[in-house]
């Protein structure tokens, strides 16, 4: 087992290079099933989430080649229609993308119900499974799996009104529809940038997909997807992370191959707390001198502020003058990391969605444990810009969703280090 020793108190200063986009990759990766040849992805994150849905892959049939570290080649020529067994659906959220590709590419799928990052609340698929049913296919579920199929063994086409924005339903559909008959309309729909992405490596295999990042999606069904080459986009959040990390701890860092735009929601709410940013063609220069200032923050849908950017943004604000309120208005419950901050004494009262936190002068070194990924990511932040030494649990979190996140702060002059330790230690650490 691992954990994080950092000391804590120093400025950050230097560049970071952002890796391919998680949110893309895992929905791209399931995609690539559809595919009658071989997809070349690039620029694909190294990170745990990945490894385990190209391994779902292979289970089914495919052939992976690694080209590089960022590259991989899926062959699915041969891929069959067998089931995603809940040991690897359970450890990762996105594994029912494997539903909407099965499905598109053989009208059934057999997919044990997903896990992922635990909120405190529930986190429901309903609108999967009405959009899966609106393309006519039959839906149960039994015995914790999804069994999903179209008696004729085609979906069609439909018009789908999402009851809630919903990245998940939004990407699982579009799959599904891909290579139905006819023509889907989907209002109501998500727009973060993954979303266009997966469209973007659905049509350059040869799909139709028109209108993703607005509030209407249309597709219209083909016969196959033909193998291509794709390059996944740079990760918003991931960027956004580091941004969030030099308003906490201070410095400057270039934040490189990013696209400035997708920013745009982070940049906004870092400049009202003082922090300086300048666009530099791909990059973004952050610069925090003097004292943070408060902010009130309430996420939504894209392009709004994220809500994988909450956690990151409330360990800044633990050190800004003044009182800030964080509104989660996607994860009602996503505060579990507040208690760890409470342990560096950061002053924090939740109630229901939104968390009130009065800034205090600096946060104090502790032991404290992740509980999902982004509240891993804000535990770095907080342990970085806290005085003494914390020690971090529950990386493996961390490290499903952040490339070489330890190197990629000591590059930036983080005093972090990754070490191993005994499973009855990371009990006795978790304390
Ligand atoms: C995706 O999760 C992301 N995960 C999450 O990022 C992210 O927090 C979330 O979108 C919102 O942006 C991946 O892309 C793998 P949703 P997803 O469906 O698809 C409700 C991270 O840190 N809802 O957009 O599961 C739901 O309860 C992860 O990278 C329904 O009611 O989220 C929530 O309130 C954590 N019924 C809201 O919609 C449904 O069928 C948004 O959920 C689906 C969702």
């Amino acid at each position: 087992m691992t954990k994080y020793i950092v000391e804590g108190g120093n400025p950050l200063f230097g560049e970071v290079h952002i890796s391919g986009a998680k949110n893309a990759a895992v929905a791209i990766i399931p995609a690539a099933l559809m595919v009658d040849g071989v997809c070349r992805i690039e620029n694909i994150p190294q990170i745990s989430d990945v490894s385990l849905l190209l391994s779902i892959l292979q289970d089914l049939g495919a052939s992976i080649r690694t080209v590089n570290r960022s590259t991989v080649e899926i062959d699915c020529t041969g891929i069959r229609n067998g089931q995603v067994p809940y040991d690897s659906a359970r450890r990762c959220r996105a594994s029912y993308y494997m539903i909407g590709a099965l499905l598109g590419r053989f009208a059934k799928a057999d997919v044990a119900l997903p896990g992922g990052c635990d909120f405190g609340g529930t986190r429901p698929i309903d609108q999967h499974l009405k959009g899966f049913k609106a393309l006519g296919a039959e839906v149960s579920v039994q015995g914790g799996f999804i069994n999903a199929g179209a008696a004729n063994g085609r979906l069609n086409g439909a018009s789908i009104f999402f009851d809630k924005v919903s990245v998940g339903a939004t990407i699982n559909i579009m799959l599904a529809a891909a290579l139905s008959d006819g023509l889907t309309v989907m209002e109501n729909v998500a727009k973060e940038p993954h979303i266009v992405d997966v469209a973007n490596f659905l049509n350059s295999m040869g799909a139709n997909v028109k209108g993703a990042g607005t509030d209407v999606i249309k597709i219209r069904g083909v016969e196959r997807l033909h193998g291509g080459t794709y390059s996944i986009i740079p990760d918003q959040i991931e960027a956004g992370t580091y941004m969030a990390a030099v308003a906490a701890c201070g410095g400057q860092v270039k934040i490189c191959n990013i696209i400035p735009k997708h920013m745009d929601c982070i940049t906004a709410k870092l400049l009202e707390m003082g922090v300086e940013v300048d666009e530099i063609d791909d990059s973004l220069l952050v610069r925090r001198i003097g004292p943070l200032t408060k902010a009130n923050v309430k996420t939504m849908p894209y392009p709004g502020f994220p809500t994988d950017m909450q956690p990151q943004l409330a360990a800044a604000l633990c050190m800004a003058h003044g009182t800030s309120i964080i509104t989660d208005s996607v994860w009602s419950s996503r505060f579990r990391y507040v208690d760890e901050f409470k342990r560096m004494g950061a002053q924090i009262q939740v109630n229901d969605n939104l968390a009130i936190i009065e800034g205090v002068e600096h946060l104090t070194g502790a032991q404290i444990q992740a509980c999902d990924l982004r509240a891993g990511a804000a535990m770095i932040i907080a342990a970085l810009a806290a005085y003494g030494t914390s020690e971090i649990t529950g990386v493996h979190y961390i490290e499903r969703g952040y490339e070489s996140v330890v190197e990629k702060f000591r590059r930036l002059g983080g005093n972090i280090t990754s070490v191993e330790i005994e499973d009855s230690d990371a009990i006795l650490t978790a304390g």
